[in-house]
């Protein structure tokens, strides 16, 4: 069994990650690693959890080597929206924090180094309908120019070094976790407002359309690349999403559940990001080399949303 570490482990996406994770690979293969104190439920599942900030090389080296690592999942990041707040704080963590987990990944020789990018690797100038897997990206924000950097990066530490790096466009990813700072974050948030006081004020204009996905499909494509036999990858970076919506067809299916919800819209310094994003993703490319399908469809998003953030908040909608 393979040995994987984990940085950023407590965000949205870690919190799913890492029980599923130790579920799949076994409790002494996985080490959580964060800023911060270890979460209630990662003490309540009896995690491996070390504190790590991305940003301490040596750090970094020292839990690699005392536990044996062989693959590094690196999550840590300055997401979108707080990235725009801070583009001074995103480029510590999400340029001079990745190039110690590459160079880490180098020297140590790192099995595989898998990291998520995102479609906010994109920019105004890519087509922004059905975007394919290889095509300009120019972004204009600095978490998405960062994610262009690792993308770079990663590829060319592959032709340069070998090193075997995967990455994945994870577009907006849905759960009923609190998210944690981007621009796609309005898609779970609207159900919070629902649920507690039956309307929304978006932050996103009625029309914006952005590519999502299920957490449950987001965690499927990142185990699939994994795992995935490096012969058949033509690529280093691919593409993947689960549906494609607006605010507007998110709160009308809301409404088939809760007839009452209302939702206004207001658009701030987010929606200009949002508009420099694809709003649909071409994922052929995932699907031909390593056969990713997703699983769950915009229908049974949203009353599987209903139930979680209900489920979280304790009140019944039904
Ligand atoms: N959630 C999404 O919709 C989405 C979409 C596309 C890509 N992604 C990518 O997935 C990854 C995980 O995203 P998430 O949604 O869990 O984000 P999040 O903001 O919820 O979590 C990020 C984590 O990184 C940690 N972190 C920040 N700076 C750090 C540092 N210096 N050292 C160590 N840890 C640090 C934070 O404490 C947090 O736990 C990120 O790379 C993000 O860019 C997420």
């Amino acid at each position: 069994m393979k040995k994987y570490l984990v940085t950023g482990s407590y965000g949205q996406i870690g919190v799913a990650l890492i029980p599923a994770m130790i579920k799949k690979y076994g409790r002494e293969n996985v080490i959580a690693t964060g800023r911060k104190k270890p979460i209630p439920l990662f003490k309540e599942l009896d995690v491996i959890y070390r504190r790590l900030d991305v940003r301490d090389q040596f750090g970094l080296r020292s839990l690699i080597v005392e536990n044996d690592i062989d693959i590094i999942i690196h999550n840590a990041s300055v997401l979108s929206a707080t990235g725009e707040k801070n583009p001074q704080l995103a480029h510590s963590i999400n340029f001079e924090g990745f190039y110690n987990v590459l160079e880490a990944s180098r020297e140590l020789k790192i099995e595989q180094l898998f990291t998520p990018s995102s479609i906010a690797a994109f920019g105004p100038t890519t087509p922004l309908v059905n975007t394919p897997n290889t095509t300009i990206m120019e972004p204009t924000s600095i978490y998405g120019i960062s994610k262009v950097y690792i993308e770079l990066m990663g590829n060319y530490y592959n032709l340069k070094y070998g090193l075997n790096f995967r990455a994945l466009r994870y577009p907006g990813v849905l759960s009923p976790e609190e998210p944690g700072g981007g621009t796609t974050d309005y898609a779970i948030w609207i159900f919070y407002e629902a649920l507690k006081n039956m309307k929304y004020t978006c932050f996103l204009g009625a029309d914006v359309r952005l590519p999502m996905m299920m957490m449950s499909d987001c965690l499927k494509s990142t185990f699939d690349l994994i795992e995935a036999d490096d012969a058949k990858l033509k690529h280093r970076s691919y593409n993947v999403t689960g549906m494609s919506f607006t605010p507007e067809e998110l709160a009308n299916a809301i409404r088939k559940y809760l007839p009452d919800f209302t939702i206004d819209y207001e658009p701030d310094f987010r929606n200009a990001i949002a508009l420099s994003w694809p709003q649909s993703l071409d994922d052929s490319a995932a699907r031909e080399e390593w056969g990713w399908e997703p699983e769950l469809p915009f229908d049974k998003m949203v009353p599987a949303m209903l139930d979680g953030v209900s489920q979280r908040l304790g009140i019944s909608y039904k």
